[in-house]
């Protein structure tokens, strides 16, 4: 079983990191980490290179993402909400997908064969947004060929307690991690 993780925290003892610590600990197999803060991967600049090619014109620390989706059985995208949206280096990373997109769009291909689950676990201090991050989360997976969409696990208050002192929030993560343990 392996497992991609985008984390789109800044924070690496955040909230965000507490609640894909605890998911990790429960997950089978390999998991790899995408750090939206830290990865060495450049927002699309929708140069259309790919309407017309597979892949990426732009080689840097995608192309080892490109490979690990076409490989994985599930993908989790985990941020923190800012402005009412997953934070904007995760959405740049994600804008990276939009190869997958031209593949259907223009080139009538299918770029990734093997189908994923995929799960989106979002945190907000409480002030809103986290339906909307979520949602955009959802276009992420789906994008990435997670046609098995787990629901997603937003939690809304770390304002006033922290995501992983939360027990409901705490449940879920790992009922979550036991439906990604199943082989599809
Ligand atoms: C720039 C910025 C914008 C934010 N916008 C929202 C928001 O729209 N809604 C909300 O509930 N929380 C918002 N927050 C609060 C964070 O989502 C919250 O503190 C979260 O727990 C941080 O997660 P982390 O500990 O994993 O980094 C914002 C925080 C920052 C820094």
């Amino acid at each position: 079983m392996k497992t991609l993780i985008f984390i789109g925290s800044p924070r690496k003892n955040g909230n965000t990191s507490a609640l894909v610590g605890l998911l990790q600990e429960k997950l089978e197999g390999e998991v790899k980490l995408v750090r939206a803060f830290d990865a060495n991967i450049r927002a699309c600049v929708d140069c259309r290179w790919c309407e017309k090619h597979a892949g990426c014109a732009m080689k840097d620390g995608m192309q080892e993402i490109y490979a690990y989706i076409q490989d994985c059985d599930n993908v989790v995208i985990a941020s923190s909400v800012n402005f009412c949206e997953i934070t904007g280096p995760l959405l740049s990373v994600l804008s990276r997908l939009q190869t997958y997109y031209n593949a259907r769009r223009f080139r009538h291909e299918k770029p990734i064969a093997k189908q994923k689950k995929g799960l989106a676990v979002i945190v907000g201090g409480g002030d809103g947004g986290g339906d909307k991050a979520a949602a955009t989360a959802r276009l992420a997976l789906r994008e990435m060929n997670a046609k098995s969409l787990l629901q997603p696990i937003i939690y809304e208050g770390t304002d006033k307690k922290p995501a992983a002192e939360d027990e409901d929030t705490v449940r879920k993560i790992a009922e979550a991690a036991a439906e990604l343990n199943k082989a599809q």
